[in-house]
């Protein structure tokens, strides 16, 4: 049996079975005259962009630059509306609805839970070591990753606390875990961390799944493009659970504008801009009275414990700036995102009165 063929096992068997949709432009290559799609042959009132067709399902220039990218081949990457898509295709194709269950490393990113719960899946959790830093637990994680668990979801660099998981403890894990559970890294944040992804191990390691996203360093959050990272198998899997016309053209539009040389080498520049901006943030933080602690970070947010993280929301908003309250997840904590010089002079301005 093929690595490939295990991590296959995984998958929910009515989804192995089922035909997967096939659409109008999946079936129909090199066609001049296009009937076969119930589209208006013209776009009645708007000339441009010309929207009257329906858009390719997986657009292969897209696909491709993505995966030049990422370093992997065009088989192994799905594109998805946002990585958030990402996550929920992952537990409604390796989840049975009441039986199977994901693992998460609290405090981490909320929408693993949201979608475990709306597919039906239990969760199960192993907290990440606040002693060190948020370190991974990996034995823990390996002990708790029963035959139910069919995902792990790990975040690196995690969001909220902003630091990196230890690689060689993840892909240790995924080893580990090969033919019992799928292990998905969330690296939404990943180039803000001067770390290598891990996108080209899941050439050798078939259970490994990577999210990525345009949405963080490229800037481009409100076009909605994540990009799950799988053996090809996976993928193939993958493309029969998403919806038939995931990129809408303008979205198309934007994304092979953002990965053009220049967009890509703006985003290069994007990223030293913010970790810079990170460094000098965090040392002002870290001054004033009403700030705890400033967690280290590799991402584009500072994890703040502060003396009243309800007050300071609370002065936040009341001067229009908006953070977010992680206090939940970890106590007397918020969640700063690094903005422009002026915003985080208004975030410096508020908390230091607070
Ligand atoms: C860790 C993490 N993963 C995924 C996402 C979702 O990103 P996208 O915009 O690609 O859906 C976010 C959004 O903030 C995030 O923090």
């Amino acid at each position: 049996m093929s690595t490939a063929d295990s991590v296959l096992k995984l998958v929910r068997p009515d989804i192995l079975a089922l035909t997967a949709y096939s659409s109008a432009r999946k079936e129909a290559k090199g066609g001049r005259v296009w009937l076969d799609a119930n589209e208006n042959p013209e776009t009645p009132s708007v000339r441009r962009p010309l929207l009257n067709r329906y858009p390719e399902p997986q657009p292969v220039d897209l696909v491709a630059r993505l995966a030049a990218l990422y370093g992997v081949t065009s088989a192994q990457v799905l594109v998805t509306r946002g990585s958030d898509e990402g996550i929920d295709l992952l537990q409604r194709t390796f989840c049975r609805a009441g039986q199977d269950a994901i693992l998460i490393t609290p405090p981490t990113y909320g929408m693993y839970v949201v979608a475990a719960g709306i597919q039906g899946a239990r969760t199960v959790t192993v907290p990440l070591v606040r002693e060190r830093n948020f370190a991974l637990d990996a034995d823990a994680v390996l002990r708790a990753a029963t035959s139910e668990v069919k995902l792990v979801f790990l975040c690196s660099p995690n969001n909220p606390t902003g630091g990196l998981l230890d690689r060689a403890a993840v892909l240790a894990l995924v080893r580990a875990l090969a033919t019992r559970s799928v292990v998905a890294v969330d690296e939404a944040y990943v180039d803000f961390s001067g770390q290598p992804s891990l996108a080209a191990e899941v050439t050798s390691n078939p259970n490994l799944i990577v999210l990525r996203t345009l949405s963080k360093v490229h800037g481009l959050a409100g076009a909605r493009v994540g990009t799950t990272i799988a053996d090809p198998a996976v993928i193939a899997v993958l493309q029969k659970v998403i919806a038939p016309y995931p990129v809408p053209t303008p979205v198309l539009q934007a994304a092979l504008a953002a990965l053009t040389p220049t967009g890509l080498a703006a985003a290069r520049d994007s990223a030293a801009t913010l970790v810079a901006a990170r460094s000098r943030l965090a040392a002002a933080l870290a001054k004033l009275p009403a700030v705890k602690r400033v967690w280290p970070s590799d991402a584009n947010y500072l994890l703040v414990e502060v003396a009243d993280s309800a007050g300071a929301m609370a002065a936040g908003r009341a001067a229009g700036v908006v953070w977010r309250d992680r206090s939940k997840d970890v106590p007397h904590s918020i969640r700063i995102t690094v903005g422009t010089a002026e915003e985080n002079n208004a975030t410096l301005e508020v908390l230091s009165r607070v």
